[in-house]
């Protein structure tokens, strides 16, 4: 596809078959993400980008503060990117920490597991993903540009965009879903019904908070109270991560052709299975 930037081979590198950001990613990295510690007391966030990562980064963010009665680091970054001493910098961060992540299940370090680190994995209908996603590669100077949304939407559809393609990523962790450590939510669902989301969030990570509690929450973390932080919170990338902040903006973009393309991949992929059943769009 044709870019306006730097090309589109300089600005995504590949690691075992998967596409990346280069200037956020390394191999030297990922290898030494092979053997992070991770505490039994981590929050883990995984999410496919796009699907609501900075959302409940920032709700994970107030609830540890509320319950806590502190104000732990607010870092919004990938525990991918970075060079590997940053990824080390995690060592001297006091419990409990959050930590988020977009990397696909089986590159998530082990010891997420072994520890049996709760882990929250916030999915979203792939449609509105995709538009997201192109919106976010064309505002961001660290992804390639793309001169229009069908080129988006192929790439995409095959994968070849960062951290692959998006059915792939889903059923990874739908045939490696614990529920013991692990508890899914939808973007959709937190837009519908944000304080019960943010009790269900809340309660799986053993934070108990009042009904006062979690209204402070959700005010604290609404799109408008996240979209005017952003300047302090993301810089002058606020505008890339706080566009809409709704659901069905794929309509406005998709052809019925390539919302057909999108159903049938969700059928192939995901129909009948558990996160297929909630992500049923
Ligand atoms: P849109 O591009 O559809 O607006 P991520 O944080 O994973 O990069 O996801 C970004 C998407 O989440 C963007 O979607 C953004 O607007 C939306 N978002 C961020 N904060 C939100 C909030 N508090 N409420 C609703 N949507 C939010």
């Amino acid at each position: 596809h044709s870019t306006t930037k730097t090309s589109a081979e300089d600005l995504l590198m590949s690691y075992k078959g998967i596409l990346y950001p280069s200037i956020l990613c390394s191999v030297e990295t990922f290898q030494a993400l092979e053997t992070f510690k991770a505490r039994g007391d981590d929050l883990l966030v995984v999410t496919y980008p796009k699907n609501g990562t900075n959302w409940t980064i920032q709700i994970l963010h107030e609830m540890v503060s509320v319950f806590h009665n502190s104000d732990p680091l607010l870092d919004a970054t990938m525990i991918e990117f970075g060079d590997p001493e940053i990824l080390a910098g995690f060592e001297d961060r006091p419990s409990p920490r959050i930590i988020s992540t977009h990397l696909n299940f089986k590159n998530i370090p082990k010891s997420f597991f072994q520890k049996k680190v709760k882990i929250l994995l916030v999915l979203r209908n792939p449609k509105d993903t995709a538009v997201s996603f192109y919106h976010f590669y064309n505002s961001l100077p660290a992804l390639p540009s793309y001169t229009s949304w069908d080129l988006f939407f192929n790439d995409f559809i095959d994968g070849k965009v960062s951290y692959g393609q998006y059915f792939e990523y889903v059923v990874d962790w739908e045939k490696n879903f614990n529920d013991e450590t692990m508890m899914a939510i939808l973007f959709e669902e937190m837009k519908e019904d944000f304080p019960s989301s943010l009790k269900k969030i809340s309660e799986f990570f053993q934070l108990s908070l009042s009904e006062e509690q979690i209204n402070l929450v959700a005010s604290r973390t609404s799109f408008n109270s996240m979209k005017e932080k952003s300047d302090n919170t993301h810089g002058k990338l606020g505008d890339s991560f706080f566009r809409k902040g709704e659901i069905g903006d794929w309509k406005n973009y998709f052809t019925e052709e390539q919302s057909k393309v999108v159903d049938a991949m969700f059928q192939k992929y995901l129909a009948g299975t558990k996160l297929g059943n909630m992500l049923n769009y």
